[in-house]
């Protein structure tokens, strides 16, 4: 049985650097063709350069030619609560549909699943920047 989109976030999470924080977040993206890309955060002393899980995540699958998402998964590895932040919401959503099922580790066996759509809704897209366009023309 393949390992879960749950269980490859929290493997990620030995590998972020986090000196700052001290909070590791971990995240694995899943294709439409169920390759996972995971990623974890990555902190600078400077703060504002730090790479958020998601992101990495993200950059992992495009850079490697992929474009289409279905699932995502994130964790803390603690049982916290975390979701992405609203920064990686729109993140994701310049690649994933409001449909993305995004799971979220709450330990144990336990999850909380959102859609994109749900965490981020009415965001501001390429349609959005294509409508203004149109007006001015
Ligand atoms: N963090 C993520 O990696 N993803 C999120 O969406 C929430 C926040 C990281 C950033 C920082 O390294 C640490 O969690 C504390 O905010
Ligand atoms: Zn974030």
């Amino acid at each position: 049985m393949p390992e879960s989109l749950v269980t490859r976030a929290r493997e990620i999470l030995e590998q972020a650097h986090v000196p700052y924080s001290e909070y590791r977040v971990g995240a694995a993206l899943r294709t439409v063709d169920g390759e996972v890309f995971v990623g974890c955060n990555i902190e600078n002393a400077n703060y504002s350069n730090s790479l958020h899980a998601e992101e990495v995540a993200v950059a992992e699958a495009i850079k490697n030619g992929h474009r289409e998402f279905d699932r995502l998964a994130v964790t803390s590895g603690a049982r916290d609560g975390v979701t992405p932040c609203g920064m990686c919401r729109q993140t994701l959503a310049e690649f994933c549909d409001e449909d993305l099922v995004v799971v979220c580790d709450e330990g144990g066996e336990e999850t909380t699943e959102y859609t994109l759509g749900e965490l981020l809704p009415n965001t501001i897209s390429l349609d959005t920047l294509e409508a203004a366009e149109a007006k001015r023309e």
